[in-house]
């Protein structure tokens, strides 16, 4: 029974013309099993009934990663990190080498949407949280950044990892200038009371006044002092004021 199989499935390859299938580290090329080369190379000369495979080394920015029967080495992949580049935002987590292809990972601020073995295809940049969200979730490698809206007295300006309560004035002492909002704190002053800015008001004008007459005064008097005694020299090292004082009583 076994022999009856045996010869059959003889026949049978013999009609259809099927070599026997390679050995593990073999490929077939037309009817002869070639033995493979080695990760690195690849294929210059398939082999003959009389000589082995040729094989010869991958040229820069090509590999093969597997013992192969390839007549030419594998281009290196290129980690685009600009757009419109199909599989952007991303840069070399590990350079190409002959024997083995560049691995790509998100840029900062991305997260990978087509992840590959221990890899990364394409990213895309985090989302922003707008004024009146905060960062419930920053961002991964892997996932998007997750924003959470600010409700009742609470504020964040998109930056935020969490909302912040809305400053309470009356707590500090001071009024309400701007009412908070989702996205902005409330805004404090200090207290506009009339009374107290008329009155410093009138307290303004009352020292101008009286600064303005004490001036008006001196100068009168030093005036009158240089005309009785013309021949005085006047020593100029006096303090400031008095030299202001000078400047406006004798610049005419
Ligand atoms: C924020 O994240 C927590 C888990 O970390 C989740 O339970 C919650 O629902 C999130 N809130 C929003 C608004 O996404
Ligand atoms: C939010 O506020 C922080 C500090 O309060 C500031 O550093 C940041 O630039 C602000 N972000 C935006 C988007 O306005």
């Amino acid at each position: 029974m076994v022999k009856l199989v045996i010869i059959v499935l003889m026949i049978l390859l013999t009609v259809s013309g099927v070599s026997p299938a390679c050995g593990r580290a073999e490929y077939l090329i037309g009817q002869e099993c070639c033995p493979m080369c080695g990760p690195g190379y690849y294929v210059r000369e398939h082999c003959t009934k009389f000589t082995s495979t040729t094989c010869v080394p991958c040229p820069s920015s090509t590999y093969t990663d597997a013992p192969n029967g390839l007549v030419s080495c594998r281009s290196c992949t290129v980690c685009h990190s600009i757009y419109p580049n199909i599989g952007a935002g991303l840069r070399v987590k590990r350079a190409c080498s002959s024997t083995s292809d560049t691995v790509c990972e998100p840029l900062e601020g991305h997260y990978c949407t087509d992840p590959i073995k221990d890899g990364c295809r394409g990213a895309v940049e985090y989302t922003k949280c707008s004024p009146g969200q905060y960062i419930n979730q920053t961002g991964t490698a892997s996932t998007d950044t997750v924003c959470g809206d600010c409700v009742g007295d609470t504020y964040s300006n998109g930056s935020f990892t969490s909302c912040r309560p809305h400053t309470r004035c009356e707590l500090i002492g001071l009024v309400v200038l701007r009412e908070g909002s989702s996205s902005y704190d409330t805004d404090c002053g200090q207290r506009q009371n009339t009374v107290a800015i008329v009155a410093g008001i009138i307290a303004g004008v009352a020292v101008l006044a009286a600064t303005c007459g004490a001036v008006a005064f001196i100068c009168n008097r030093r005036k009158r002092t240089r005309k009785a005694q013309p021949g005085k020299n006047v020593h100029v090292s006096y303090h400031l004021i008095i030299v202001i004082i000078k400047a406006y009583c004798y610049h005419d």
